[in-house]
């Protein structure tokens, strides 16, 4: 181990093949913490998976195999470490196992060594969210019972507040049921001035491992908020339009038809226009000031160099 990351937590990702797992390993690996990967004997013929857990490997990860399935392979792969970060699925058009941690909760409770344990949630603060809609409340519900297993069993945890994944609402303009910039027209929630908080992934992953070892951090909610990325819709349609030198026409949907939207869609939609409307009608992510036990990342980590949503998007061009 290389002198300066001597002292460092061992750190073990469970979920790391996933969306936003494999920039938490990559964040991991590059500020230089001792990186353990949980490798699913269930993945079986997934290639894909099995080579993206080899590549970290060859880039100095350690690999664990434990099952949820088995409950005592999970203790021993957390006996091995000092902090576990779960990225574990929650989104619905993709695959959603919040309540899986439960068992990964009683492994670290059973292990008794674990210093800090991240869950997983990346999203909007669902402590916030007690009066969310359904059906898409079961985010926010599901990710409040792991909270309440993390907390009843005493177990020192911080949790990561993301925001909008950059990728997911910031390439698409916000729309939905696409994930590329519209070429002519554009629609926008209400006036399109409520505040949003958009997030570079890569960006989630390098300040979600600044926290680990922080005791700021230590049992407490930590909001990703860099400054430059609080923007309006009409803001972030701006400097698209400003990078492809093109006006898109825009027209506006108002909440209640927003709302109406849901009926005929599948379950995963209508989770997907809840949470819309939450962020971008109610401004659920940027309509409160940050309390006692809350801290914003970017004021705690200023050397990190944040993406700026200009600079994100110019690979759409
Ligand atoms: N803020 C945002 O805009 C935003 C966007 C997307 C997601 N999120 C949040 O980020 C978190 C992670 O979501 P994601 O999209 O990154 O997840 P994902 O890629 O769909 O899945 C992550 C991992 O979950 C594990 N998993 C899934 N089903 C499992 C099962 N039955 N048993 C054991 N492990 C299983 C797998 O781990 P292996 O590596 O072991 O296979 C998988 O790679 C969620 O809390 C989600 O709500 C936030």
């Amino acid at each position: 181990m290389r002198k300066e990351n001597m002292g460092k937590s061992k750190v073990l990702i469970v979920g790391g093949t996933g969306y936003i797992g494999k920039r938490i390993v990559k964040a991991s690996l590059s500020q230089g913490y001792p990186t353990y990967v949980l490798k699913r004997p269930e993945i079986g013929l997934d290639i894909e998976k099995l080579q993206l857990l080899l590549e970290f490997k060859k880039q100095g990860a350690i690999l664990v195999e434990a099952s949820f399935s088995d409950l005592q392979s999970l203790v021993e792969a957390v006996k091995l470490v000092d902090v576990v970060i779960s990225t574990m699925s929650g989104v619905h058009f993709r695959s959603h196992n919040i309540l899986l941690q439960l068992k990964l909760v009683e492994a670290i409770k059973l292990a008794g060594n674990v210093k800090r344990f991240l869950p997983s949630e990346f999203g909007i603060d669902p402590a916030r969210m007690g009066h969310a809609l359904e059906p898409g409340r079961v985010t926010f519900d599901e990710k409040m019972e792991v909270r309440k297993a993390i907390e009843a069993a005493k177990i020192p945890f911080t949790y990561v507040s993301a925001n909008c994944f950059a990728s997911y609402f910031a390439a698409n303009l916000s729309q939905m049921a696409t994930l590329l910039p519209p070429k002519d027209k554009v629609l926008l929630y209400g006036d399109g001035n409520t505040k949003v908080i958009y997030v570079d992934e890569d960006d989630v992953g390098t300040y979600t491992i600044k926290t680990i070892d922080d005791p700021r951090t230590l049992n407490k909610t930590i909001y990703i908020r860099p400054p430059e990325n609080i923007l309006s819709q009409r803001e972030l349609v701006e400097k698209w339009e400003n990078l492809s030198g093109k006006k898109l026409e825009k027209t506006s949907i108002s909440g209640k038809d927003f709302l109406a939207s849901m009926e005929g869609m599948d379950y995963a939609g209508q989770v997907g226009v809840g949470h819309f409307y939450h962020i971008f009608y109610e401004g659920c992510l940027t309509n409160f000031e940050l309390g006692e036990d809350e801290e914003e990342a970017s004021k705690l980590y200023p050397e990190v160099k944040y993406t700026r949503m200009d600079e994100f998007l110019k690979i759409y061009l």
